[in-house]
C-alpha cells in the first residue's frame, strides 16, 4: 500500500530547502522501490522545524524536522514511512503542544490539505460556507458577517459587516470585491501562508462577499515579493473556475463571480486601501482623500468591498458554522480568532491562531519560547512598522483591539517582532522616521517633510546636541504628524517614536551617558 508523505510548498519552507528535500525523497523512494505519494502541503507554521516532513500512518500523521537533503537516506533506513524512530522525529503532528493549544478556525486546513486539490478542500469542509451564502439574500448574508463581530484584520479593525452593508445598499451597475494582499508590515506572513497553503478559503470568502453585496468581479492585489502566492492563486482560480465555484454561474445559482490576481507595485503605501485602488487602476499609488469611502466610490469609481486576506478567509467558517460559533471566541468587542505571527528574536517563530484575549506574555514565552539569544526580552513591536514599542511591563496586555488602544498601541495585522536587551531604541525610533520618509507617497507635508526632519532631530538628540530642546521639538513634530497627516502612514509613524521616548528614555542620551543594558 502506498504511503503519503507531506513536504510543504510554502515559500518559507522552500527558502530552507523543502524543494531539495522533496526531490531527494522522490529519488530515494524510487531507488528503494517504496510506493509513496508525495503531497506538497502548506506549512503548519512551526517555522523552526521547516522543512517539516509528515508521514501518514494508521495512527495519524507523524512529523520529522527540520529535514535536510542529507537526512533523507537515514530517514528511510529508520523506516520513517511507518513512523519509525529517528533523531528528527517530532512525534504525532497533532500532539505537538505548539499546535495542540491553538484555536485554528481560519487556518483549520493549512498544512493539512493539498492546497490545490479541490477534492481535499471539499472533504475538509470547503464550500459549505459558499453554499450557505447562495441560499440567502444579500441582506441576510451581510447580517451573518455583522453578527459574527468580524473586524478587519488588515490593521484598522473596522467592522466588516458595516463595510459590506454600505456596498450592498449603494446601487450601481458594477460593484467590486478587492482583496488587500499587500502584506507590507514587519513580521507578518499570515496572508502569504493562506494564499500558499489554502487558497480556496480566500477564493470562497471573496465569492461569498461578491454574492452578498452584488459584486461580480474580484481582484486579489498581491505584493510583488510573493511570486509563489501569485502562482498558487492563479492555479487555484483556474481550477475553481473549472469546478464551477467561480464564473458566470457560481454552483448553478445563476449568480456570477469572476476573480483575477494583480501584482502589487512594490511600495508600502500601496497597502493603504485608496492607494491600492489607484495602483489597481494602473496609476501611481497615492492616497485618495476620503470621503468618498471606497464602499461608495472605490475601484473605477464603483462601490467596492476592500478587505484584507485574513478578513476574507475568515468568512467561510462564519457561514459554514454560523455567526454565533465565531463570535463565541474572543473578548470584548474583539471577536473570533487572530492568526498571530511571531518573529524577531524568539526561539520558536511561527504562526499561532488564538482567540482574542491571549496575552503577549503567553505568546512570547509559552509559544515563542523566549528570546533566541537567551537574553531578556526588552521590547516588542506589534502592528507593523508603525506600531508602538511595548516594554516588559506591558507584556500582560491581552490581545484585544480596545485593550491595546488603551495603552497607545495597536494589534494591527497581528505581527509581533521581539527584541532582546541589546536593542537600541533610539535607533529603532530613527528607523521609524526613516521608513516613513522613504515610503511616504508625498501628498501631505507633515509626512513628507516631517519624517525627514524627524530623522535629523533624533540624530541631534543622540549626539547630545541641545538634547532637551530637541526632545521637545521631536514631541512637537510627532504631534503635528499625528494630527496633520492625511493617512495612517504619517499619522502613525509617531507611535513607535513616542513609545521609544516614553519607555526607553535612556537610549536617547548621547552615547557616553547612555545606560548600557
Ligand atoms: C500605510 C498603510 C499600509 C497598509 N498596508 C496594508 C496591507 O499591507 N494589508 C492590508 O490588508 N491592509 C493594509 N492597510 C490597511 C488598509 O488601508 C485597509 O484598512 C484594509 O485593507 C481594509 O481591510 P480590512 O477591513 O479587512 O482590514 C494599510 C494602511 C496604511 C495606512
Ligand atoms: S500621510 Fe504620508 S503617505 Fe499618507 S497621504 Fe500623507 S504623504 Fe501620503
Amino acid at each position: 500500500m502506498s504511503v503519503t508523505i507531506y513536504v510543504p510548498r510554502d515559500s518559507s519552507a522552500l527558502s530552507v530547502g523543502a524543494e531539495a528535500v522533496a526531490g531527494a525523497i522522490a529519488v530515494e523512494a524510487a531507488r528503494r522501490n517504496s510506493d509513496v505519494i508525495l503531497v506538497r502541503n502548506g506549512s503548519r507554521g512551526l517555522y523552526w522545524l521547516e522543512p517539516m516532513v509528515e508521514i501518514e500512518t494508521a495512527q495519524g500523521r507523524v512529523a520529522y524536522g527540520p529535514v535536510a537533503m542529507k537526512d533523507v537516506a537515514s530517514l528511510f533506513d529508520a523506516d520513517f514511512l511507518h513512523g519509525g524512530r529517528h533523531v528528527l522525529c517530532i512525534g504525532p503532528t497533532e500532539k505537538i503542544p505548539y499546535l495542540q493549544k491553538q484555536e485554528r478556525l481560519t487556518f483549520a486546513r493549512v498544512g493539512i490539505t493539498d492546497p490545490l486539490s479541490l477534492a481535499d478542500y471539499a472533504v475538509h469542509g470547503g464550500w459549505k460556507g459558499l453554499r450557505a451564502a447562495l441560499a440567502m439574500d444579500g441582506a441576510t448574508a451581510v447580517k451573518q458577517v455583522t453578527d459574527s463581530g468580524l473586524r478587519g484584520r488588515g490593521g484598522a479593525a473596522f467592522p466588516a459587516g458595516i463595510k459590506w452593508k454600505t456596498v450592498l445598499d449603494t446601487s450601481a451597475d458594477q460593484k467590486y470585491v478587492v482583496c488587500n494582499a499587500d502584506e507590507g508590515d514587519s513580521g507578518t506572513y499570515s496572508d502569504r501562508m493562506i494564499m500558499e497553503g489554502d487558497p480556496y478559503v480566500l477564493i470562497e470568502g471573496m465569492a461569498i462577499a461578491g454574492i452578498a453585496v452584488g459584486a461580480t468581479q474580484g481582484y486579489i492585489y498581491v505584493r510583488s515579493e510573493y511570486p509563489h502566492s501569485c502562482q498558487v492563486l492563479a492555479e487555484a482560480i483556474a481550477l475553481a473556475k473549472a469546478g464551477g465555484y467561480l464564473g458566470p454561474d457560481v454552483l448553478g445559482s445563476g449568480k456570477a463571480f469572476e476573480l483575477e490576481v494583480r501584482k502589487g507595485a512594490g511600495a508600502y503605501i500601496c497597502g493603504e486601501e485608496t492607494s491600492l485602488l489607484e495602483s489597481l487602476e494602473g496609476k501611481r499609488g497615492m492616497v485618495r482623500f476620503k470621503p468618498p469611502l471606497p464602499a461608495i466610490a472605490g475601484l473605477f469609481g464603483k462601490p467596492t468591498v476592500i478587505n484584507n486576506v485574513i478578513t476574507l478567509a475568515s468568512v467561510p467558517t462564519i457561514f459554514a458554522n454560523g455567526a454565533a460559533h465565531y463570535r463565541d471566541f474572543g473578548m470584548g468587542r474583539s471577536r473570533g480568532t487572530l492568526p498571530i505571527q511571531l518573529a524577531g528574536n524568539l526561539k520558536y517563530c511561527g504562526l499561532v491562531e488564538k482567540a482574542f484575549g491571549v496575552t503577549l506574555r503567553e505568546l512570547l514565552y509559552d509559544y515563542g519560547g523566549g528570546s533566541a539569544s537567551g537574553r531578556p526580552l526588552r521590547a516588542v513591536q506589534i502592528g507593523g512598522p508603525l506600531g508602538a514599542y511595548l516594554p516588559e511591563q506591558q507584556f500582560d496586555t491581552p490581545l484585544d483591539y480596545e485593550a491595546f488602544m488603551a495603552i497607545g498601541a495597536m494589534v494591527g495585522h497581528g505581527g509581533i517582532v521581539a527584541f532582546d536587551d541589546t536593542v537600541d531604541m533610539a535607533g529603532m525610533a530613527r528607523y521609524a522616521m526613516e521608513f516613513c520618509a522613504i515610503e511616504s507617497c508625498g501628498k501631505c507635508t507633515p509626512c513628507r517633510i516631517g519624517s525627514t526632519r524627524g530623522v535629523e532631530v533624533i540624530d541631534h538628540i543622540v549626539s547630545g546636541l541641545e538634547r532637551e530642546k530637541n526632545i521637545a521639538l521631536l514631541e512637537d513634530l510627532c504631534d503635528t504628524m499625528l494630527n496633520g497627516s492625511l493617512c495612517a502612514l504619517g499619522g502613525m509613524t509617531p507611535f513607535p517614536v513616542q513609545s521609544a521616548l516614553k519607555y526607553f528614555p535612556n537610549d536617547f542620551r548621547a552615547a557616553p551617558k547612555r545606560k548600557v543594558a
